[in-house]
């Protein structure tokens, strides 16, 4: 049933820190690192930026759009803007990857609560690259302390996300984003001035094309689509509080840039880093976590209190994103059950919760007791990560490109998109061509590759 008391974002910063905050998160300073590093370096940015362009921002506007149009939670939208056809089930898959997706990505977000300890109690100190490799690997495969640092995790997302989406969702925004690009700017000016660092700068900024392959291809899709939130009504569903006035593509540019920027500077603090203590960059997902503990030590050991302070700082604005992100995932299947299913928005959080923290102590088991149960290969935290981030998001896009560009009426697209108006109607066509054709081309082409269908 429709709902009239829906909550709408107060400011028009308020709305870009919001998109923002979802953009920005592990996505960034976590996954982009080591998906950087497992795919050979600048090369993959180039192929980064170039999705971001190509797809990235035309979908944020399509998602944009859908979301303020129709003035409902993502499943809610389609039925709405193409009633009585199957587009729903688009929308539904939407509210099904934000929960796949909030559940594995809260055990990440917990261990950074783990690392504000680690680091405030000084266990860094005087270890070695290969203690911290066995600090890492020993807190995962614990049964407990990333069970309970997921559960807290996902109490601090709930707690913000009852607030309401004023009071809750923006304010935190307002106060967490701008401290994340202080921390940011510090980090990079102290990593990038470590002894050795010239080999990741050049690790990051001189491409190597001989290592693209259609892997490489799916993986950068797949980054930017993660990253920018993309595929699954995140940015839908924060649209749908936004104000008539708010400029829907100059929103999405700002959301796209601040996003590729806070990921391309994460880089530039770890790959000086890892390669100046001499760590390879591919070391996947515990990248974050061994090496930055690393360049705390390497960087200021003599200064041991400038050490700790430093490091907490990276975990708390670590913690700090990600909650803005887990903040955006749980509003998308929270909104979408209490508008859908008429209960009470403080039920639907907490049915969100209770679940994400039940598939998420599955996800976090896998990495510790349960790694030798694998399913194709995976275990149950990278199938996780696999299927929503290679599989659902871009499928999702694929969709959202069609509905934007072929399905919906070409006047609602111009009086959502055109801002009353006064966007140039040559970008207005650029959009509408890029969503018709090449983001939905681009996406199959590369899906199909990947999955080995051609
Ligand atoms: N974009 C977020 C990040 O970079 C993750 C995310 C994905 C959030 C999908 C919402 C939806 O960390």
């Amino acid at each position: 049933m429709e709902r009239n008391d829906r909550g709408n974002f107060g400011s028009k910063l308020g709305v870009i820190l919001a998109s923002a905050g979802s953009a920005v998160g592990l996505g960034n300073i976590w996954r982009f690192p080591f998906e950087t590093g497992n795919h050979g370096g600048a090369a993959f940015i180039l192929i980064y930026l170039g999705c971001v362009l190509l797809m990235g921002i035309p979908i944020l506007v399509a998602e944009f759009m859908i979301g303020r149009r129709s003035r409902a939670n993502t499943a809610r939208a389609y039925q709405k803007l193409a009633p009585g056809t199957q587009w729903r089930w688009v929308g539904r898959l939407c509210v099904l990857t934000g929960f796949l997706i909030l559940s594995y990505y809260s055990v990440v977000a917990g261990w950074t609560l783990e690392f504000i300890v680690q680091a405030g109690t000084n266990s860094f100190a005087g270890k070695s690259p290969a203690e911290f490799i066995d600090l890492f690997n020993n807190f995962v495969s614990n049964p407990w302390r990333p069970l309970i640092w997921l559960i807290v995790f996902l109490l601090a997302t709930h707690f913000v996300i009852v607030r309401g989406v004023e009071k809750g969702i923006e304010q935190s925004a307002k106060i967490m984003m701008p401290a994340l690009f202080i921390l940011l700017l510090v980090l990079v000016g102290c990593a990038v001035s470590l002894p050795g660092a010239g080999a990741g700068l050049k690790f990051l900024l001189e491409p190597d094309f001989s290592k693209v392959n259609a892997s490489v291809l799916l993986g950068a899709m797949a980054q930017a689509f993660f990253s920018l939130s993309l595929g699954m009504g995140c940015l839908c569903t924060y649209a749908s509080y936004f104000r008539k006035d708010t400029d829907l593509p100059k929103t999405a540019f700002n959301v796209a840039w601040i996003d590729t920027a806070v990921a391309v500077l994460a880089g530039f603090i770890i790959f000086p880093a890892a390669f100046s203590v001499g760590i390879q960059p591919d070391a996947g997902p515990s990248l974050i976590f061994i090496t930055l503990p690393n360049v705390f030590q390497q960087a200021f050991g003599s200064l041991p209190w400038l050490s700790v302070i430093l490091s907490v700082m990276f975990y708390v604005l670590l913690a700090l994103a990600a909650l803005t992100s887990t903040i955006s995932l749980h509003e998308v299947v929270t909104a979408y059950l209490h508008e859908e299913f008429n209960m009470t928005r403080k039920k639907a959080a907490w049915l969100v919760t209770t679940g994400c923290i039940v598939i998420g102590i599955f996800c976090s088991l896998s990495l510790g007791v349960g790694k030798d149960y694998t399913l194709f290969g995976m275990t149950l935290f990278d199938l996780f990560d696999y299927v929503t981030a290679k599989i659902m998001l871009p499928v999702g896009g694929f969709f959202i490109s069609i509905f934007a560009g072929w399905y919906i009426d070409r006047k609602i697209a111009w009086e959502e998109i055109s801002n009353n108006g006064t966007l140039h109607p040559l970008i207005y066509k650029v959009l509408i061509f890029v969503l018709k054709f090449i983001a939905p081309v681009c996406i199959a082409f590369i899906l199909i590759n990947e999955l080995g269908l051609l």
